[in-house]
């Protein structure tokens, strides 16, 4: 029996963040990748983790490399890599730019873990899943991206505070891209399985899936500079776990759909079982109409970015 090994490819905020969360939850040994320009920065994040492990009291070998022979056989690898978009910079830069990055690190996972299971974070997100998919020739159950278990993560946050309840009795349910016009299910949430439609009113509640809407604005508008890191870290740590321990949880992920919700030939945020195989299914739901066209709304924008892309 072996230690699984976790890769998280960039060690910038949320990679570094992820690691360390990994890390402490004792799911695996974790390698950390970043380019060689800072690769001692990268070591030096790594082994001051592994400093850590002693106090907090987890085993995992923790390591930082710009060398990929050193994430040979990653059970999961965890890409943030990418830059975020600085002033000056049109989307359309940033989508090309953190293509390439995507295509480069790809190749290079690929090479060294030809079995393992993708998980991706760098924005735009549904487009640069779908970039990593196609690169890396990999089936579709092993490429998954991140947005919904954060964006449902924002939400309870809110509904908690709103309520003034335990975060962990609340859930919620959050369908599309992972921009301004994803679509946040109120009729599938719950707080201690109540319809959070008769614990909260209307206006309230809409308000709170704006805010949901605009999550990652908020939050960039505070830090002034970059974006989210902690929150888009758990949301890693928990679709990692799901898939490490086959806990096959229902959480929502960016999934590569042919068909399902009527979409084709696209990465989109939709509720999926997640364990062992990575994606062990795609819930399909039926919607409404008004839900329908928000989520067709949500689809576009994804494709825009796509566009870029071809
Ligand atoms: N290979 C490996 N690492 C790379 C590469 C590459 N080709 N290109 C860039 N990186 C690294 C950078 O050196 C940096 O350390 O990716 C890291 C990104 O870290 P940050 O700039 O701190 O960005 P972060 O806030 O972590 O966001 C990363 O996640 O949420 C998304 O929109 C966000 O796309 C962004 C990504």
């Amino acid at each position: 029996i072996r230690r699984r090994k976790i890769s998280v490819i960039g060690a910038g905020f949320t990679g570094a963040t992820t690691a360390l969360m990994l890390a402490q939850k004792e799911l695996g040994d974790i390698v950390l990748v970043d380019i060689p320009q800072v690769e001692n920065p990268t070591k030096g994040k790594a082994l001051d983790m592994l400093e850590a492990s002693p106090v907090q009291g987890f085993d995992a070998n923790i390591i930082g490399t710009s060398n990929y022979e050193d994430t040979a056989n990653s059970d999961v690898v965890i890409i943030t890599a990418g830059i975020a978009r600085k002033p000056g910079m049109s989307r359309d830069d940033l989508v090309s730019t953190n293509a390439k990055v995507m295509r480069a690190v790809t190749e290079q996972i690929v090479k060294y873990s030809p079995d393992c299971i993708i998980i991706v974070l760098t924005n735009p997100v549904d487009a640069m899943t779908y970039e990593v998919y196609r690169t890396s020739g990999f089936p579709k159950h092993r490429v998954i991206g991140q947005s919904g278990v954060l964006d449902t993560a924002r939400f309870r946050t809110f509904v908690a505070q709103e309520l003034n309840v335990s975060v962990e009795d609340v859930t919620g349910f959050v369908l599309g891209g992972h921009g301004d016009d994803m679509v946040p299910l109120v009729r599938y949430s719950y707080a201690g399985g109540i319809p959070l439609e008769k614990l909260i009113d209307k206006d309230r509640l809409e308000a709170i899936v704006e805010r949901t809407r605009k999550g990652g604005g908020e939050i960039v508008n505070l830090l002034g500079n970059g974006s989210a890191y902690y929150a888009p870290a758990a949301a890693l740590v928990q679709m990692a776990e799901a898939i490490l321990k086959d806990k096959r949880r229902i959480l929502p992920a960016i999934a590569y759909l042919e068909g399902e919700y009527g979409y084709n030939d696209m990465y989109l945020g939709v509720p999926t079982i997640l364990g062992a195989n990575g994606l062990e299914k795609i819930i399909e739901l039926e919607l409404t109409e008004e839900e329908k066209a928000a989520l067709d709304r949500s689809a576009d924008s994804v494709r825009k970015v796509m566009k870029i892309l071809n």
